[in-house]
C-alpha cells in the first residue's frame, strides 16, 4: 500500500502563525505537526510516501524531511497549486499510486491509536475511521443505522445528523483515481473526499470503523493547543520518528 499525506492549503485559520510557514510544520509539543500523521503511516509499515504541498512552502518540507532516507522511508513530493479539494490528491498522485491501494492521511490530523492492523488488513473497497465529537458540524459526519452500518455521510451538515466525525485517514483500493476523476467540484469549488466516500457507500463497499483513542484535527487555535497536550501526555512514547 502507498501512503499520501495531504499537507497543502493556506492555513488561514491559524494566521499569523501560518504567514511564514505551513500549518502542518508548526510545532506540536516537540515535533512538527506532520510527524504525527507520518508516524501513523510508518507504524503501519508503509515505506513509500508522497507528500502533497503548496508551492510557496515546498522548500520548508525539503529542508525538514528530504528524501526520507534518515527515517528509513522513501519520500516523494508533489505540488498542489491551489487547494481545490482533498480528493484532488489522487489525481495529483496518480503516477505515484501506480495502480496500488492507497492510504491518504491529512497533514493536520493526529491520532492516538496505533492503526497499523486496520491499515495492514485492508483488502478492497474503502475504509474510513469515525470518532464521536462535541462539534460534528466542523467535519464530514457519518450517520449509522440501527445495526451500526453507515447510512449516509454529509460534509459539514448544517442541521444535526450524528455525533460521529469522519477522521482524516482514508484507505482505498485502486479505483479511487477513476472516481476522483469523475466527481465534480462542490459549491465551495472543491473535489470533496465525502463524495468519494459516498460513492463507495452506494456500492456497499465502504467500511466505517469507530476509533477509541483521541483524535484531533489541529487546524484551529484551540485544537492546536489540545494537540500539544495530547502529544506531551500520550504520544511521545509511541513515536518512531
Ligand atoms: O479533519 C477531518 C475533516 O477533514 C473531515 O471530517 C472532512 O470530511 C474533510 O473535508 C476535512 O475537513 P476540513 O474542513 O478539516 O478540511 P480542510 O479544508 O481544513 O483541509 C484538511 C487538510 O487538508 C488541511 O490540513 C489542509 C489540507 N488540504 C485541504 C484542501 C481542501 C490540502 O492540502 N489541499 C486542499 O485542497
Amino acid at each position: 500500500m502507498r501512503g499520501i499525506i495531504l499537507s497543502g492549503g493556506s492555513g488561514t485559520r491559524l494566521s499569523p502563525l501560518t504567514k511564514i510557514t505551513s500549518k502542518q510544520l508548526l510545532p506540536v509539543y516537540n515535533r512538527p505537526m506532520i510527524y504525527y500523521p507520518l508516524n501513523t503511516l510508518i507504524q503501519a509499515g508503509i515505506k513509500e510516501i508522497l507528500i502533497i504541498i503548496a508551492p510557496e512552502r515546498a522548500g520548508d518540507y525539503l529542508n525538514l524531511l528530504g528524501s526520507g532516507k534518515d527515517l528509513g522511508i522513501k519520500l516523494s513530493y508533489e505540488i498542489q497549486d491551489r487547494p481545490e479539494g482533498i480528493a484532488q490528491a489522487f489525481i495529483i498522485g496518480q503516477n505515484f499510486i501506480d495502480g496500488e491501494d492507497v492510504a491518504l492521511i491529512l497533514g493536520d490530523n493526529i491520532f492516538e491509536d496505533n492503526l497499523s492492523s486496520e491499515i495492514q488488513n485492508f483488502q478492497s473497497g474503502a475504509k474510513i475511521f469515525a470518532k464521536k465529537v462535541k462539534d460534528p458540524s466542523r467535519f464530514g459526519v457519518v450517520k449509522f443505522d440501527h445495526q451500526g452500518r453507515a447510512e449516509k455521510i454529509i460534509e459539514k451538515p448544517s442541521t444535526y445528523l450524528s455525533d460521529y466525525a469522519v477522521t482524516g485517514l482514508y484507505l482505498y483500493d485502486s479505483r479511487v483515481l477513476e472516481i476522483a476523476q469523475k466527481i465534480k467540484p462542490s459549491p465551495r469549488g472543491e473535489l470533496e473526499i465525502t463524495d468519494i466516500n459516498n460513492w463507495y457507500l452506494q456500492q456497499g463497499e465502504l467500511q466505517v470503523s469507530p476509533i477509541s483513542g483521541e483524535w484531533l484535527d489541529a487546524g484551529t487555535f484551540d485544537s492546536l493547543f489540545q494537540a500539544q497536550e495530547l502529544a506531551k501526555k500520550k504520544l511521545i512514547n509511541n513515536m518512531l520518528i
